[in-house]
């Protein structure tokens, strides 16, 4: 008998697939995706719908905090399956009347892509029906500069996303890469990072003592570096 008759498998993209290639009309021209991108890290993240709250604090934070992404060789790239139109009018309200947190007069100047058709929205697993058929939920893609898909967040539609958070997880699988360690819970940039466990005999055979090192014990080991 299968006891998983009901179970719905959906084909998604995952952690190390190749980020799905698609065209798409957005609201600073046409993009080729992820090509276009080659060199860059990109966070490409869809939201339910233009002209709602939740939606609207997300933007015009993604928005407030772009440059904090460029300084880290990244860029913003949304997703919604509204149509041009309803972007460039809802992006014209935040920008000339909401002033939300202290931010006011805010310009969204990265591409946000119109996908009435949903295309580019089930290329990535965005629409969840059971959360919403006719919408994206909070997806969240970060692609390295090879196209290569690093991590993805899936938020509902009701929990507006932490920005910090994503630029978090964007610096440390930037730091990751770079030293080849990996990051502890809770890591910030500046926080010591984790190092392979000690190869015992060959540091009794070298007798290395390394002074910028913590050993929690031989399988936890951390350590400062020196430029981030
Ligand atoms: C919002 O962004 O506020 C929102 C969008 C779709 C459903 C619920 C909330």
């Amino acid at each position: 008998m299968n006891q998983n008759k009901d179970l719905k498998i959906v084909n998604m993209p995952r952690i190390g697939d190749k980020a799905p290639n698609f065209r798409a009309l957005t609201t600073q021209g046409d993009i080729h995706f992820p090509d276009d991108y080659r060199g860059r890290w990109v966070i490409f993240f869809s939201h339910p719908a233009d002209f709602t709250p939740v939606c609207t604090s997300e933007f015009m934070t993604f928005a407030k905090m772009e440059n904090q992404f460029n300084k880290v060789n990244c860029d913003l790239v949304g997703l919604s399956v509204d149509n041009l139109h309803s972007h460039i009018t809802w992006l014209k309200t935040i920008k000339e009347k909401i002033e939300f947190k202290g931010m006011k007069n805010i310009e969204v100047q990265f591409p946000l892509i119109e996908d009435t058709k949903m295309h580019v929205a089930n290329k990535y697993g965005m629409v969840q029906p059971d959360e919403d058929s006719t919408k994206a939920v909070r997806a969240v893609f970060f692609i390295d500069p090879h196209g290569i898909i690093r991590a993805i967040t899936y938020y509902p539609l009701s929990l507006g996303r932490n920005l910090d958070e994503i630029h978090r997880v964007l610096v440390a699988l930037q730091t990751a890469d770079k030293f080849s360690v990996a990051t502890p819970a809770d890591w910030k940039p500046g926080d010591e990072v984790i190092i392979p466990p000690i190869d015992s005999h060959n540091a009794a055979k070298n007798k290395i003592e390394k002074t910028d090192e913590t050993s929690y014990d031989w399988f936890f080991r951390t350590k400062k570096l020196e430029e981030i």
